[in-house]
């Protein structure tokens, strides 16, 4: 039997209460697959130990998940922590020597949801995000002088490289190829940033030569919004900056009903390091531990992590259970205007595997 070893690292807020579920679903994924078997291995790293050690990981940890097959990761951030040393100490610690440079972010209008948008009643909005992650904007270039004097200044540097730029639009162009409308929208600011950017867009140029069957254009980022708001139907696959992707994204789970439901995959496409699955919401401290964190994005990154592993069949079957759930009102948590729970969606997910003959 195929087996797979998960690093799980709740981190903190409403990470553990998701990412309990998330183990929860995936596991009664694989007993009803049958196929491949899933051993988890849990990880305490977070703002909770770096107050108490100084350090959101112990000094070999990445040595520690480094053979992993995959990593389940719930959120990073705490009220009493400034948020750029939860960045850094534990997501981008990870990100970015693992040199997960592609982050994929689907979206779409899931049975049940509602979208702000009133035009929009579900099919006109199915869009995948590609965020390049691991330079631009948080390449971490930069510094800061004179500090508390009155000429004090600073610098955030986003940098761009070739190979940077190649791989992100190579991997774009094949996820834009993947898919049955084969269109790619290039994200934008060649016009006021003129070095990184209009490097970006000619080498979004040059790899578009090697993809003649995929159709694109290029959309500057402040444009891009109002098409997403306007033309939503107009969009399939988006490639932008670090930045540009964080923001839009934030937008398209809006548009999709909610930020709940949005997940993501950091990928290492080569394979060299383990990738990372995790839902956009963040720590949420507001709701924790109320029991009414929703669990369908941490799920719905579970799709991604077998896909990864590909375990495509199991992969289809948790998707089509979410599908199930998300269907019924009734089971919809409070950022989706419902009564649910946690436990409560995540019981009805695992009964709709258990139920799904396919
Ligand atoms: C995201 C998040 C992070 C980011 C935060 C938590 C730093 O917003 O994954 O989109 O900006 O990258
Ligand atoms: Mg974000």
């Amino acid at each position: 039997m195929r087996q797979y070893k998960i690093a799980a690292i709740p981190g903190d807020g409403i990470g553990s209460e998701v990412i309990a579920a998330g183990v929860e679903a995936l596991l009664a994924c694989a007993a009803r697959d049958a196929g491949f078997q899933l051993v988890f291995e849990h990880f305490d790293w977070g703002s909770e130990r770096y107050k108490r050690t100084g350090a959101f990981m112990p000094p070999d940890g990445l040595a520690r998940i480094r053979q992993h097959d995959a990593i389940l990761f719930g959120s990073a951030g705490a009220p009493d922590v400034p948020d750029h040393i939860t960045l850094w100490g534990l997501r981008l610690a990870i990100c970015q020597p693992f040199d997960q440079y592609a982050n994929v972010r689907p979206t779409r209008i899931l049975p049940g949801i509602t979208s702000p948008l009133r035009q929009v009643s579900g099919p006109e909005l199915d869009w995948v995000i590609v965020r390049e992650n691991s330079e631009g904007e948080y390449a971490g270039v930069g510094g800061r002088v004179h500090r508390g004097l009155p000429e004090e200044a600073a610098t955030d540097v986003a940098m761009f490289t070739r190979a940077g730029i190649q791989r992100i639009m190579r991997f774009a162009f094949n996820l834009a190829r993947s898919r049955p409308r084969k269109l790619l929208t290039v994200v934008t600011k060649s016009n006021a940033q003129r070095h990184g950017m209009v490097l970006w867009d000619e080498i979004a140029l040059e790899v578009a030569r090697e993809f003649p069957d995929v159709g694109w254009d290029k959309m500057l980022v402040d444009a891009m919004t109002m098409r997403m708001v306007l033309r939503p139907d107009s969009i399939d696959t988006v490639v932008a900056t670090n930045l540009h992707a964080d923001i839009l994204s934030d937008l398209a789970a809006a548009l999709a009903g909610s930020l709940g439901i949005a997940p993501t995959a950091n990928l290492n496409p080569e394979r060299s390091f383990p990738s990372m699955f995790e839902p956009i919401h963040g720590s949420a401290f507001d709701i924790m531990g109320k029991g009414i964190a929703n669990p369908i994005g941490t799920f719905w990154s579970g799709v991604m992590l077998l896909e990864h592993l590909g375990e495509r069949p199991a992969a289809d079957r948790l998707m089509r259970a979410i599908e199930r759930v998300t269907a019924d009102k009734s089971l919809h948590t409070p950022d989706l205007g419902g009564p649910a729970t946690t436990r409560a969606v995540t019981t009805a997910v695992c009964e709709a595997l258990l139920g799904d003959n396919r």
